[in-house]
């Protein structure tokens, strides 16, 4: 019988508790044990370390479509490899988490987290020498590499898509535009795909240079007087500082065009979970979960070519080193970013979005 944790690390998103709910019955099938550490490193490097054992009851299926984490992600000032080198702290922190992890004699750990708690996790990786390390992608930005598809990505455009429907009433009825600004840090990929689903008339995201007097233009040759901005919260605008759909505002309301600024923000991470985020944490629960079976470590589960499957932390680390893209100098991006070549790109501009300037 195996002993496996489960722990949910970094911002919070739709589809963490389907993942979770199907870990343990994948899990509790082979007659495992199954734990669940609590707020991530944070709970794992106390003393004692802080988990619950999990149990038909403790993890109804009905539940599993809610977003948050059942086992938390954190507090605001909690102790993680992050913050621990920000305060000097590394050597200490990591003694904490080898104690608590041959106290706890677990035979693998399956780390729910983004970007930075997996690279993170891999440049700490001697902490889980014991045992078998298996990540699972989950963010709302999408910006992990080698994957095609992250947990919790689906619920925010949905979210976004709800939020901007919405808005596009009261637009309508006023005769004005609104500037929404998402998350996604420096990643365009939410923006992007929300701004498809709802049919914006621009969107901005942070992998591709705008003009804000061609977006002007843009908007003022529009054959409606009502619409949606959409723009990345990783755009910036030269000479200005503050909140990006601010910024964009303003000068829209500089050249005569009506419009309010509106801020979706934690609402993209808190819709109840859908169909496909929820078939995309069960394909990863079972990916894990067999990957585990196998005797794997030190990988990640990932979508390719529409398969779920395994790849190497280490593959993962290099492919997420942020570069310059010499297709579009000074902007920084990755394998996750939104590449030039994305058909989504293309598809606006034959939909009049505007995009940005890329010619
Ligand atoms: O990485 C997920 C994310 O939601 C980003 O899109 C956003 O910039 C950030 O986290 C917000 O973090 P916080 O919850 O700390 O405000």
């Amino acid at each position: 019988m195996k002993r496996i944790g489960i722990m949910t690390t970094g911002g919070d998103c739709s589809g963490l508790n389907t993942v979770i709910q199907r870990i343990y019955r994948a899990a509790s099938l082979r007659g495992w044990q199954v734990i669940g550490i609590l707020d991530g490193t944070d709970g794992l490097s106390s003393a004692p370390p802080q988990f619950i054992k999990f149990d038909k009851d403790t993890l109804p299926i009905e539940n599993a479509r809610l977003a948050g984490s059942f086992l938390h992600n954190g507090r605001a000032n909690a102790l993680n490899f992050e913050t621990a080198i920000e305060r000097g702290k590394v050597e200490q922190f990591n003694n904490k988490l080898r104690k608590s992890l041959s106290e706890l004699k677990l035979d693998a750990l399956i780390l729910i987290g983004g970007n930075g708690s997996i690279s993170l996790a891999w440049c700490n990786k001697e902490i889980y020498a014991g045992l078998q390390l298996i990540c699972i992608p989950k963010t709302i930005d999408m910006d992990i590499p080698l994957t095609d598809k992250t947990i919790g990505f689906n619920t925010a455009v949905q979210q976004l898509t709800t939020f901007c429907d919405q808005l596009m009433l009261t637009a309508r009825s006023h005769h004005r535009w609104f500037v929404v600004q998402t998350m996604g840090r420096d990643c365009g990929q939410l923006a992007l795909n929300a701004g498809i689903a709802i049919g914006a008339n621009a969107i901005l995201i942070p992998e591709i240079k705008f003009d804000i007097n061609s977006l002007i233009s843009h908007i003022k040759g529009a054959d409606s007087d009502y619409g949606i901005i959409l723009v990345s919260e990783g755009i910036s605008l030269r000479g200005h500082s503050g909140r990006p759909a601010d910024m964009i505002s303003r000068k829209l309301t500089a050249a005569g065009i009506v419009n309010r600024p509106a801020f979706p923000e934690h609402t993209q991470r808190v819709g109840d979970t859908t169909a496909a985020d929820r078939i995309l944490a069960t394909r990863m629960a079972d990916c894990a979960v067999n990957a585990i079976e196998n005797n794997e470590t030190y990988v990640m589960t990932a979508i390719k070519d529409c398969k779920c499957t395994t790849v190497g932390l280490n593959e993962f680390f290099n492919a997420g080193e942020i570069t310059n893209d010499p297709r579009i100098p000074g902007v920084k991006t990755s394998d996750a970013y939104v590449s030039p070549d994305d058909p989504l790109l293309q598809i606006a501009v034959d939909m009049g979005i505007y995009i940005g300037e890329t010619k």
